[in-house]
């Protein structure tokens, strides 16, 4: 007995926020300070991990935390239905959204939050679904779901002991820097073959292991990575992987340019939530 909401709407007013989010930058980037600029690792500097499945509540609290975790590191494997992409939420969200600058997730106290082009407060579910929707080609899972309940409480969990109602710093999340000059294809192209394509493919299909960086199971036109400016920052301090922060910012957005020179899937209008019968079975 499956009862289907049309998100179209929801959609159109999402689709927006990302941008509204990246219009924020400028004002917040002088928050960044040299702490962040030392070093990626939050854990590094506090004696207490973000995470440590050994540190969790007890019971049936801490499960649920763990269950969100994994959605994050396995989103294919325990959110089969609700993705299209061969990549889970931790590609873009390195280690689960506990790295500066890799994706940073210690957001929950921003939430709700006002969202200036679409005029109202959205929900960190919104957020959620919003990356499931683009980052992910997906779908969202309901919000009462088990699956949406789990991540929240997992993101609610790293980022205990942030303050509510604080300005997002979207340089923390994603580092966002100009090109020092304009982007060029061809010299993303040789940098891709020498530093990329022997893990996320010649092809840029990505594997088992790695993610796809273009091609039908990437992320689509919608996603916040589609914007070179995103790419750029995200691979600036991430990427290569086996060598984070030895590329300089040039070629940052020149490898970026070249990737977003591919196809990738567009994103599908009028995506449906299903919802579960209720009362949800796990409560
Ligand atoms: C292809 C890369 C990619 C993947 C995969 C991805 N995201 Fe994101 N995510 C982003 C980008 C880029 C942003 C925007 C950062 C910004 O606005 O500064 C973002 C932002 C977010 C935010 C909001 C952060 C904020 O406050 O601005 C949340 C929450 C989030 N993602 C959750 C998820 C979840 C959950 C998944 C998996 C279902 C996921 N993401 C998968 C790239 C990705
Ligand atoms: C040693 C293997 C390796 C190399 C080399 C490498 N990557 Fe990655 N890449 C990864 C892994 C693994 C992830 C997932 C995030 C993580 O765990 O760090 C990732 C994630 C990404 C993502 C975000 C997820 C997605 O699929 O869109 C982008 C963009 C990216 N890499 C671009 C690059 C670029 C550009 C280069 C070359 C400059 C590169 N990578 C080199 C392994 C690699």
């Amino acid at each position: 007995m499956k009862r289907s909401l049309l998100l179209a709407g929801l959609a159109a007013t999402l689709g927006v926020s990302i941008a509204a989010c990246a219009g924020n930058m400028s004002g917040n980037s002088s928050a960044a300070t040299a702490s962040q600029a030392a070093g990626t690792s939050p854990a590094a500097a506090s004696a207490t991990p973000l995470y440590d499945a050994k540190a969790l509540p007890p019971g049936r609290e801490g499960k649920l935390i763990a269950y969100g975790r994994a959605l994050f590191m396995h989103t294919q494997k325990y959110a089969p239905r609700n993705v299209a992409v061969t990549m889970s939420c931790s590609a873009c969200h390195v280690a689960g959204g506990t790295v500066k600058r890799g994706g940073y997730l210690r957001i929950y106290g921003q939430f709700p939050q006002w969202n200036g082009r679409s005029k109202r407060f959205i929900f960190l579910q919104d957020r959620i679904a919003e990356c499931f929707l683009y980052s992910m080609n997906g779908t969202p899972p309901p919000y009462t779901s088990k699956t949406m309940i789990a991540m929240t409480a997992y993101l609610a969990y790293i980022s205990r002991g942030q303050p509510t109602m604080s300005k997002p710093d979207p340089q923390i999340i994603i580092a966002q820097f100009k090109a020092p000059a304009p982007p060029s294809i061809a010299r993303g192209s040789k940098l891709y073959a020498s530093k990329c394509s022997m893990c996320h493919g010649a092809d840029g299909s990505g594997s088992a292991t790695f993610p796809p960086l273009w091609g039908a199971k990437s992320f689509n036109n919608g996603a916040g990575m589609e914007k070179v400016a995103m790419m750029a920052g995200f691979v600036r301090y991430n990427m290569p992987q086996n060598a984070p922060g030895t590329l300089t910012d040039q070629q940052s957005y020149d490898v970026a340019a070249f990737v977003l020179s591919h196809a990738r899937p567009k994103f599908v209008k009028n995506r449906m939530i299903v919802f579960p019968p209720a009362p949800a079975s796990f409560f």
